[in-house]
């Protein structure tokens, strides 16, 4: 089990470099509570606009609450489901579409949720757990399962486990989980004004 990352530009902290979205999990070991509780912990502390704590979150943990991890699973796009059934624990992650103190739509509320999965992720990774999250599942059928008021929106599922065997996988997710990871380079992603590149001054 690998992250596959290639192309290194720049040095970064072990615990942002190691974490990867893999899809082969260890059915047999569930994730600890004092691990999980760490990990929304982490996305608790994330920053947010006007500090208004925008996200939610929906915990499904197969052991102690089958029922409700299988709602979870069955929101999920058949594909991710060949994969994600392995996974312990599955994170609903929820965004409020308005700010809480004065109403008004919260631009930032998405943005605000996904920095704090990515917290939640690299709280996981220092732990030894993978996470990977979905786009891939039904809003519409999240949103009726578990009673989410119209204020707030689905986002993602994110399966949090252990590393598994890449055996367990069917064979097609059995090469993406090897093929190396890539990245657009710093030149195409960061500039001083529009496409002109920050540390090249090269126009792209
Ligand atoms: C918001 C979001 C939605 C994603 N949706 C899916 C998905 O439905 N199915 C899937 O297999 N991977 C999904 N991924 C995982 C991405 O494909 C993966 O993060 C990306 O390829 C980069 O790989 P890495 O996380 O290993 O760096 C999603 C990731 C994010 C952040």
């Amino acid at each position: 089990m690998s992250q596959n990352r290639t192309d290194i530009e720049s040095d970064i902290h072990p615990i942002i470099a190691s974490r990867w979205s893999p899809r082969a999990f260890d059915q047999e070991r569930c994730v600890e509570t004092e691990k999980l509780l760490s990990c929304i912990e982490a996305a608790r502390w994330s920053s947010s606009c006007f500090g208004d704590e925008p996200w939610r979150f929906i915990v499904a943990e197969k052991a102690s609450n089958p029922n409700g991890w299988q709602q979870m699973l069955a929101t999920l796009a058949e594909k991710n489901q060949l994969w994600a059934q392995h996974a312990p624990v599955l994170i609903l992650a929820c965004a409020a579409n308005n700010f809480s103190q004065n109403g008004k739509p919260n631009r930032w509320g998405q943005y605000d949720t996904g920095q704090a999965m990515m917290a939640l992720a690299l709280q996981a990774t220092s732990t030894g757990l993978i996470t990977h999250s979905m786009g891939g599942f039904d809003p519409a059928a999240a949103v009726a399962t578990f009673n989410i008021t119209d204020d707030f929106t689905p986002m993602s599922v994110t399966a949090v486990g252990y590393p598994g065997a890449i055996e367990t996988l069917d064979e097609g997710f059995r090469t993406t989980e090897t093929t190396p990871r890539k990245r657009k380079p710093i030149s195409e992603i960061a500039f001083t004004t529009w496409n002109r590149s920050w540390n090249s001054e090269e126009q792209i």
